[in-house]
């Protein structure tokens, strides 16, 4: 039985780099083409099981090569994949994505399969949740599934973990039934209708977190990039530092940041040193192309925390 269920996307990534990324009407030559598996479902289930959890991943795929490529990428790592149905007569999800020289990237997502991934599909794969310890969420799927999905981790007793990406709004019966809300920046922005920045000082972020408590969310767990990440609770606030690195290509790191977490935190660790060794993987994989690609695997995240 596996103790991490993740629900959520797969998309096959189609990455090309470019040295800046190009204005409208320009034609740029790229320096580079490659296709690697994404999704932030997958990459969170991925990551997870790579860094030692146990995890069944719930999915729809396309009948086609991405969507075969995308399920033997995850039982590579040892993550269960029954639940991860191929439906006829449409495409896997592709995400579309510039990676620029500073490490910057653009993505445009078409969810195809992931988008069909509907309430009803969900029915067939509602009891995985019964006997794990951990559910994990992202916004690549349609809305009502997640909320009914988080229902049925909920009821099963699991600890359920809602990454709110990409972005957008939510409401208070899809956040009241969250244990740990794990925005971004700009996620923790557009959550709240706060204003933030990179140059937010952190008494203003951690007032934006409290902010979403009072919709019912458990705790807030603000991923900040290289100023780490933030615990937010009702009784307090704790703070993990990250150490800063090179950035070669960011795609992926938050989703490594909820899989790293989920592995450790599903194996006993308490919150604030899963919360750090989240941050640690996530630093690693920034230095390194690709999003699955670049998950560390569990010796070169505690090399790394050693330093
Ligand atoms: O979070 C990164 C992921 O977002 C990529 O793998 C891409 O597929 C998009 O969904
Ligand atoms: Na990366």
């Amino acid at each position: 039985m596996s103790k991490i269920v993740v629900l959520g996307s797969l998309n096959a990534d189609l990455v090309v780099s470019v040295d800046h990324a190009p204005n409208g009407g320009e034609t740029l030559t790229g320096t580079g083409f490659t296709v690697h598996n994404g999704g932030k479902g997958a990459n969170q289930a991925f990551a997870a099981a790579k860094l030692g959890g146990s995890v069944a991943m719930l999915g729809r795929v396309g009948d086609d090569d991405y969507g075969r490529q995308l399920v033997r990428g995850l039982e590579s790592v040892g993550v269960e994949t029954q639940a991860v149905r191929a439906l006829d007569g449409i495409s896997s999800g592709v995400a579309a994505i510039t990676v620029e020289a500073s490490g910057e990237n653009r993505i445009v997502v078409v969810p195809g399969s992931n988008g069909a991934y509907s309430e009803e599909e969900l029915e067939r794969d509602a009891q995985c949740f019964a006997g794990a310890k951990v559910a994990l969420f992202q916004l690549e799927t349609p809305i009502a599934t997640v909320k009914k999905a988080l229902k049925c981790a909920r009821d099963a007793g699991c600890i359920t973990i809602l990454d709110p990406a990409p972005a957008q709004p939510l409401d208070r019966d899809v956040l009241s039934l969250v244990d740990y809300v794990t925005p971004n920046l700009s996620e923790l922005a557009l959550l709240t209708g706060v204003g933030l920045s990179e140059e937010s000082s952190e008494a203003e972020i951690i007032a934006a977190a409290q902010s979403l408590l009072q919709f019912g969310v458990g705790k807030v767990l603000a991923k900040l990039g290289e100023r780490g990440a933030l615990l937010v609770e009702a009784k307090g606030v704790e703070r993990i530092y990250a150490v800063s690195v090179k950035a070669e290509d960011s795609t992926g790191a938050g989703d490594c940041f909820n899989g790293a977490f989920a592995a450790a935190f599903s194996q006993g660790i308490d919150e604030i040193e899963a919360a750090r060794f989240a941050c640690s993987a996530a630093s690693v994989s920034v230095t390194r192309a690709g999003a699955q690609s670049s998950v560390p695997s569990l010796k070169e995240v505690l090399a790394f925390m050693a330093r």
